[in-house]
């Protein structure tokens, strides 16, 4: 389906999400008008997979948070345009300025004229180094620790303790209690997995550890105390669920135990990233695959 088609189909607000297809999952209500939108990445070669979701609060302004990747432009605008009218969404809020966050970011905001695009200077400076084609008439800056009201509800931008880009920033909705994490308390998965209670506890404690170290190395050179008082920032919300980008909802009974691996981040030890053995595996496997032309 194209942008088009997606844009000329909208069911109402009432509708419920798309079905679900084989090897994906359909959006889901995590709280009251708002929705994770789902993506799974699986490289090639790689053991398992990690998502690229999105959000959207379907309040009285309606919020698109963060906006997918583009490897999954589609989908993603079919999912977000089957729960929200184009001509409603009034705000576009960016994370920060990685690929997988404001992936589909030009599409959403040519689809929605009414919508402004919630990012700041530094991630709008970043992002216009590859293209930012939306007027400055339509943005809105909004840094660490201000606020933005959006009609019902005040939303908090609130910087998770470990980040990958120096302009992230998480959501917070008090009136739901769902903080967006942005890359922060993330997991890989082995397929689409909507909440962390799906996984093994053991798989999640050692996914999370490892999402988090390989995405924020610099966490291993940080005094325990002083990176406590970070994610006691975040903990002092009281969320109660943690949505993020690259890892299944922490729902009401995981999130405590979510604190608790992200501050054993800097002293848990951390497996080494894939190396030139793992490509050269890689690569034989797939040569493996291919057979010999006939002579
Ligand atoms: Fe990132
Ligand atoms: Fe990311």
């Amino acid at each position: 389906m194209t942008l088009t088609d997606a844009t000329n189909a909208h069911p109402s607000n009432d509708d419920a999400a798309p079905a679900s297809q084989p090897g994906r999952l359909a959006p889901i209500e995590i709280a009251p008008e708002t929705f994770v939108i789902h993506d799974t990445f699986a490289p090639p070669g790689a053991p398992g997979a990690v998502h690229m979701n999105s959000m959207l609060i379907r309040g009285a302004q309606p919020v698109v948070v963060d906006t997918g990747a583009p490897t999954n432009r589609e989908q993603y605008l079919e999912d977000l345009f089957s729960l929200v009218e184009p001509e409603d969404v009034r705000w576009v809020f960016i994370s920060h300025d990685d690929v997988d966050h404001y992936g589909n970011m030009h599409e959403v905001m040519a689809a929605c004229p009414n919508a402004t695009l919630v990012a700041s200077w530094f991630a709008c400076d970043r992002i216009a180094v590859d293209r930012l084609d939306i007027s400055p008439t339509r943005w809105r800056w909004l840094n660490d620790g201000e606020s933005i009201d959006v009609g019902d509800r005040t939303l908090h931008a609130i910087r998770p303790p470990l980040y990958d880009s120096p302009t992230t920033r998480g959501l917070f909705d008090p009136t739901t209690g769902v903080y967006w994490a942005s890359d922060c308390y993330a997991t890989p998965v082995q397929g689409p997995t909507a909440f962390v209670d799906e996984l093994d506890p053991d798989a999640w404690a050692g996914g999370f550890q490892t999402f988090q170290a390989w995405n924020s190395p610099w966490v291993t050179m940080l005094d325990e105390s002083r990176f406590a008082e970070a994610c006691s920032v975040v903990e002092r919300l009281e969320p109660r669920m943690i949505a993020s980008c690259h890892g299944p909802t922490i729902g009401p009974s995981q999130v405590d135990r979510a604190f608790e691996l992200l501050r054993l981040v800097p002293v848990t030890p951390i497996p080494p990233q894939p190396d030139q053995m793992a490509l050269d595996q890689i690569v034989a496997t797939i040569e493996s695959l291919i057979l010999p032309l006939p002579s």
